[in-house]
This record gives structure tokens, sequence and C-alpha cells, in this order.
């Protein structure tokens, strides 16, 4: 598969994006209610998601980040999921908010989630991940907070990538030609 920008099919505009996070960020806002959080990024791809909801986050703040990868550089996912840097301050006791891309056969979710539980107590463990394949799902995993659901495409832009291109499109799209 080759993708190229005027092949790109809009599935969800910038406007769309940005009005639900703000929802998004409205409710973390509530439920925390001015507690201290710990935001934890999975890069690459939910960093451009992660940033753009911290801004409308107005409680104590820490961004952390985090590199995984699950996909072989392509459309498919590898089915396991690797550790690239995992490095974590202590997070005993602390409100910990995963951001994710999207969430597709839940391996990478499930990961990190039983990663949290074995190293830390946490106060809270919450996920949220700004897509929802919930078609291609394997493990039993939801998120408590996510901004669309999405079917089986391969989905690129605002963050999500095709061979490490289209991350930063405004807007989340489809290649509207070989597939
Ligand atoms: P999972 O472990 O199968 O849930 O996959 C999660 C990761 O696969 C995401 O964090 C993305 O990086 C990647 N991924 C899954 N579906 C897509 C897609 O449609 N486009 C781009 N990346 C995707
Ligand atoms: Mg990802």
């Amino acid at each position: 598969m080759n993708i190229k920008t005027e092949d790109i099919k809009i599935l969800i505009s910038e406007e769309e994006i940005q009005n639900k996070i703000k929802e998004i960020a409205d409710k973390m806002n509530r439920l925390y209610n001015g507690e201290e959080v710990y935001l934890i990024c999975v890069l690459k791809g939910a960093v451009v998601f992660a940033v753009d909801l911290a801004k409308h986050l107005n409680m104590p703040l820490k961004m952390e980040f985090i590199r995984l990868s699950s996909y072989n550089g392509n459309t498919s996912s590898s089915g396991k999921v690797n550790a690239v840097d995992i490095s974590l301050p202590n997070l005993n006791g602390k409100n910990v908010l995963i951001i994710e891309d999207i969430i597709d056969t839940g391996l990478t979710a499930k990961f990190l989630l039983d990663f949290m539980d074995l190293n830390f107590k946490t106060k809270s463990t919450k996920f949220c991940s700004l897509l929802d394949k919930k078609i291609s799902r394997v493990t039993d995993i939801e998120p408590d907070y996510y901004g669309f659901e999405v079917d089986d495409k391969f989905v690129i832009g605002y963050g999500l990538d095709y061979d490490g291109y289209f991350r930063n499109l405004k807007y989340i799209g489809y290649a509207s030609k070989n597939g």
C-alpha cells in the first residue's frame, strides 16, 4: 500500500476532533475535581492528542512519555507489544491517566494496564483513547474515555501514521484507494 495525501478521505474533521477534546477534558476536570494527575502519553501516536487534551485540563498535571510499539511500520498489528522505553517515576498513590491514539486489538492497552498493576499501587488508573476500533478487539479492554468509534479501516492523521508519515494532519482520514 502506498498512500498519497490527495487520496486521503477525511473521516473526522479538525473541528470535530477539537470539540470532542474539550468535551473529554471537561469530563476529566469534573471527575478529578482538582486532584493531581499523571498523564502518560504513549508515543508516538498519542502525542498530538495528549498535548491538545492537556491544554484543556485544569488540575495539577504532570506529563510522562513512554514508547511502545505493536505495529510493524505497516498496517497490520504484529500481535506482540514491545516496550521500547517505559521508564516512569514512582506512581504509587497517584492518579494515572494513560493516553492512547487508538485501541485496536487492545493488546497495547492490556499490556499497559498489567504493567501498572504489577509495578505500582496507584490511586486510580484510567485509560483514554481518542479512537476506539471496537471491531478488532481480541481482549476485553474498554477505555474509560474515548473520542470516536471507528470501523475496520486503517486510519491516519492527528498522530496516527502510515510508515511514519501523516502524523501531522489536523484531521483523521483513511486512504480511499488500495484499502
Ligand atoms: P492494539 O495493541 O492492537 O490495540 O494497537 C494499538 C496501536 O496500534 C495504536 O497505539 C496505534 O499505534 C496502532 N494502530 C492501530 N490501528 C491503527 C490505525 O488504524 N492506524 C494507525 N495506527 C494504528
Ligand atoms: Mg499507538
